[in-house]
């Protein structure tokens, strides 16, 4: 019996102690356009082409944000979901749906809104507001295929 109650004890322990993923989906809409303004358009045409069209374009951005941490023995989260999904709503959709990265947002003032910027700029926005203790991990659909992860 004794055995018994030491071997539950050690596994709960065991188990908190375990380091957990969460994981939650958002989604935003904004356009773009790609180009280095040091460069010629024929360069631009070259590197960028058609996501250096002068008249902008868009993308449906699906984000994954990827949390880690140990599970609170007190709540069993390794984050409170409500906290994640309020955070990600307020400080990246509301922040870059339906804008034009290029001239509605500070955040891209001198950086070209690739997906792999755009993804180092989420990660810096919801790095600042979780606590120190959680892994964080960005994943940036810009297209079905083509994506980006930040930090590797
Ligand atoms: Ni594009």
């Amino acid at each position: 019996m004794l055995n018994l109650l030491l071997l539950k004890v050690f596994t709960i322990k065991t188990f908190i102690r375990m380091k957990v993923a969460v994981y939650r989906k958002a989604h935003f809409n904004a356009a773009h356009r790609l180009y280095n303004p040091g460069w010629s358009q024929e360069k631009n045409n070259d590197v960028f082409g058609l996501c250096n069209n002068v008249n902008w374009h868009g993308h449906n951005y699906d984000l994954i944000v990827k949390v880690v941490g140990e599970i609170n023995p007190e709540t069993g989260y390794v984050v409170d979901m409500k906290v994640l999904k309020d955070l990600i709503k307020s400080e990246i959709e509301e922040r870059f749906d339906h804008k034009n990265l290029n001239l509605d947002c500070v955040e891209f003032n001198g950086i070209n809104p690739t997906a792999e910027n755009i993804a180092v700029v989420i990660y810096g926005i919801l790095r600042e507001k979780l606590d120190p203790s959680l892994d964080l991990q960005v994943r940036l659909y810009e297209t079905e295929r083509n994506f980006v992860e930040y930090p590797v």
